[in-house]
């Protein structure tokens, strides 16, 4: 229940609920999902929501963030039993999940983009029409792959995996033609297997009239961090601590370590 008056000596420590400020968070997350999550080849937790997690709680509010590895296809119903206090997972906001959970205020934008093999006779959004994708389980990913599939009247075939990793795998291992995912996340497998490639192509992103990406944009998402819908005194200090974290150029400076120009 809500206790009134706690200050961050309270006596709160697990990651379920209690206090409006815990000493000590658990955040729930999917890893890996480069370069938002992810461990090094050492056993080290990196990524840009980890370094946004340790610079709002941390930092900003004094209490100790830990993440925990969950699956993503059950994150939501894992936050509302109590698993962790909060979900940080390159979580992208939207009206469906908005009916679970509460969201801060956004701390990223992303893009849903198809990439291919290198070698792929696959041009353009219409060349995907009878084709094989892969996309991670739960996601909006799949959500874009389902209105993809609808708009082609069903001749698209979607492969489900529970990590992104399994999608890539699969693009590599031919066992899908494409992968739908959130740009930043594609670009670093891109950018790092030299196997694969973005479809091009104008999108939503122009259409919504953002700074287009250079390649095909399914969608314009942000991402959030989910609270428990009985969390509002906590997400309003965590909303706090991310615009202290932006003015300070914090936020600047982890973005410039994973994402550049
Ligand atoms: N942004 C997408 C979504 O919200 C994908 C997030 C996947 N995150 C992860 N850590 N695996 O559905």
């Amino acid at each position: 229940g809500e206790m009134t008056g706690t200050t961050e000596s309270g006596t709160e420590t697990s990651g379920d609920g209690g206090s409006s400020m815990p000493n000590k968070v658990v955040i729930g997350s999917d890893i890996p999902y480069r370069p938002f999550e992810f461990e090094t080849a050492a056993g080290e937790l990196k990524g840009f929501d980890v370094e946004i997690a340790r610079a709002v709680f941390d930092e900003e509010l004094g209490i100790t963030s830990e993440f925990k590895k969950t699956s993503f296809d059950t994150i939501i119903p894992s936050l509302k039993q109590g698993n962790f206090r909060v979900i940080m997972s390159a979580m992208t906001i939207n009206e469906e999940r908005a009916k679970e959970v509460d969201f801060s205020e956004p701390y990223f934008t992303a893009y849903q983009t198809v990439i291919v093999r290198t070698d792929s006779d696959i041009q353009s959004k219409d060349g995907l029409k009878g084709t094989t994708v892969g996309v991670q389980k739960g996601t909006t990913g799949l959500a874009a792959a389902e209105g993809l599939k609808e708009e082609f009247g069903g001749d698209l075939e979607l492969k489900e995996y529970d990590q992104i990793t399994g999608a890539f795998d699969a693009l590599t291992n031919g066992q899908v033609d494409a992968v739908i995912n959130d740009n930043t996340v594609n670009a670093e497998f891109v950018n790092n297997q030299d196997g694969a490639r973005f479809l091009e192509g104008e999108g939503a992103a122009a259409e919504q009239g953002e700074d287009a990406p250079p390649y095909l944009t399914l969608t314009v998402e942000n991402y959030g961090i989910a609270f428990r819908q009985d969390d509002d005194e906590f997400r309003e200090q965590v909303n706090e601590a991310l615009a202290a974290i932006r003015e300070s150029g914090t936020y600047d400076d982890i973005y410039g370590n994973y994402f550049s120009g």
